[in-house]
């Protein structure tokens, strides 16, 4: 048996905590641990609590006033250093947390030390975490909002737009264009809810919760959390610093929404398709072909389509991540980031780009209208009339239109253009009254139930949408 060869060493043992070790990490353990490439990202939320913590440190008399001074004035510096792009990020000091306070140190010098008094890297880097995916929860909520905006400023032009809605991809019943709009209105207004609830979850300050079981310091966590704006500090020190719930939370609200867009995109694609037509998007939002030179490709909407699987995956690899993680802190849990970051980012660019295409598009209502004369649209209301009129079961109605339909098919006609005469050999009192509901724009206007496609509804529909989310 061959013994595994030595790997290189970097030779200086840690500035943290080298006491301890003689030699430093070998190259490729710093290379599976580092995690400054990504969590670089967490820089304000690193120094804004830093900041929290020193002056809770010096309100309690743990450090003195001219360390926290120093110390605050030196985290200053260092936001000042990052913003202006002119921090040395260093691999060999691993995370965020450890760059920070080793660049303060070399700023200030001795008083730096006192900084990581009653605290962790393990309720530091929750707290900047949870600081992090407020943020991106709150610009999230402002880009739905404006999608929402999008679809009802086009929902009101397209109150009575008539279009074929559709089941199982089939023609079903006529149905407005603002009425489908407006479906994705309440969807994301759902979205919205979601990510509030996670919000009020996650807004608990784990900061003073130190490695795993608090400290032995006269802290203060309710200064900490109120100056960080938590609503109030974490309840248990183990449970602060080992669970991520609130980031599978946002992960799957996330999801959920990348879904939504995935869905939106998709009929957007359909609809530019040929065959539908239903609607153009902007040049602002097509593409061009390098060969074609007549084609204009909805690459944005196939993109928000596709990205669903990137949002989808994160929320997948934090949930693996977390399962079967013993308490409290494990190293796993630095696994967190890239996939909160990704899909967050992925989202804002997917919202941003499915905004765009809403808000710019040019819905065609007479290729929809056209296409409401095929597929037998208003059967349902011949049988409804059969029903309210001539006081069919509504079984019966059903099987005397499907007969109907069939007629109809095999004159090759729509139901609005068949001979009454044809009607009435299927069910003989049939009157002339019945082509009063065989138009697609009678069946909408009929259709003035609560949630109904009617225009008058949907135009009541939108102003309540603004009401209630704009
Ligand atoms: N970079 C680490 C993370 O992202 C910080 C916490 C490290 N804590 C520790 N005990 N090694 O989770």
């Amino acid at each position: 048996m061959t013994r595994p060869k030595k790997t290189a060493a970097t030779p200086a043992a840690n500035l943290m905590w080298g006491g301890r070790f003689e030699q430093g990490p070998a190259e490729a353990m710093e290379r599976i641990n580092a995690s400054i490439d990504f969590d670089k990202r967490l820089y304000a939320q690193d120094i804004a609590a830093s900041q929290a913590h020193c002056k809770m440190l010096a309100a309690q008399g743990i450090v003195s006033e001219a360390d926290s001074a120093a110390i605050l004035g030196g985290l200053d510096s260092i936001l000042r250093e990052i913003e202006a792009g002119d921090f040395p990020f260093r691999v060999e000091f691993e995370d965020i947390h450890m760059n920070v306070e080793a660049r303060l140190g070399e700023l200030i010098g001795a008083a730096a030390g006192r900084l990581h008094t009653a605290r962790s890297r393990n309720d530091q880097v929750v707290t900047d975490v949870r600081l992090w995916v407020r943020d991106a929860i709150d610009g999230l909520d402002g880009q739905l909002r404006d999608l929402q905006a999008a679809l009802i400023v086009q929902a009101e032009a397209q109150a009575g737009t008539v279009m074929p809605g559709f089941t199982h991809l089939q023609a079903a019943q006529p149905v407005t264009l603002g009425h489908h709009l407006l479906a994705y209105v309440e969807m994301l207004g759902r979205d919205r809810g979601r990510l509030t609830d996670a919000r009020k979850r996650l807004n608990e300050c784990p900061l003073g919760s130190a490695a795993l079981a608090g400290t032995s310091f006269p802290i203060d966590r309710d200064m900490t959390a109120k100056a960080l704006g938590f609503d109030r500090p974490s309840a248990n020190s183990m449970d602060s610093v080992s669970d991520r719930d609130f980031a599978m939370e946002f992960l799957s609200a996330g999801a959920v929404i990348a879904i939504h867009l995935s869905r939106l995109a998709e009929e957007l694609v359909l609809w530019c398709a040929a065959g539908f037509s239903y609607v153009r998007l902007s040049d602002a939002f097509s593409t061009g072909s390098s060969i074609m030179p007549q084609k204009r490709n909805p690459d944005a909407a196939e993109l928000v389509r596709g990205k669903a699987g990137r949002v989808i995956g994160a929320l997948n690899t934090m949930l693996v991540m977390m399962k079967g993680l013993p308490m409290a802190f494990c190293k796993d849990m630095q696994e967190d980031k890239e996939p909160l970051f990704d899909a967050a980012e992925t989202l804002s660019i997917c919202l941003g780009a499915s905004t765009g295409m809403i808000r710019d598009m040019t819905p065609d209502a007479d290729a929809m209208r056209a296409a409401t004369a095929a597929g037998f649209l208003t059967a349902t209301d011949l049988a409804d009339w059969l029903v309210r009129v001539l006081g069919l079961a509504f079984r019966d109605a059903h099987h005397a239109t499907g007969a109907i339909v069939r007629r109809a098919e095999a004159l090759g006609c729509g139901l609005a253009d068949l001979p009454l005469a044809e009607m009435q050999a299927v069910e003989a009192r049939i009157t002339e009254d019945i082509f009063e509901v065989l138009s697609v724009e009678a069946s909408v206007r009929s259709r003035t139930s609560l949630g109904g496609t009617a225009p008058d509804r949907v135009r009541a529909a939108a102003a309540a949408a603004r009401e209630r989310f704009l």
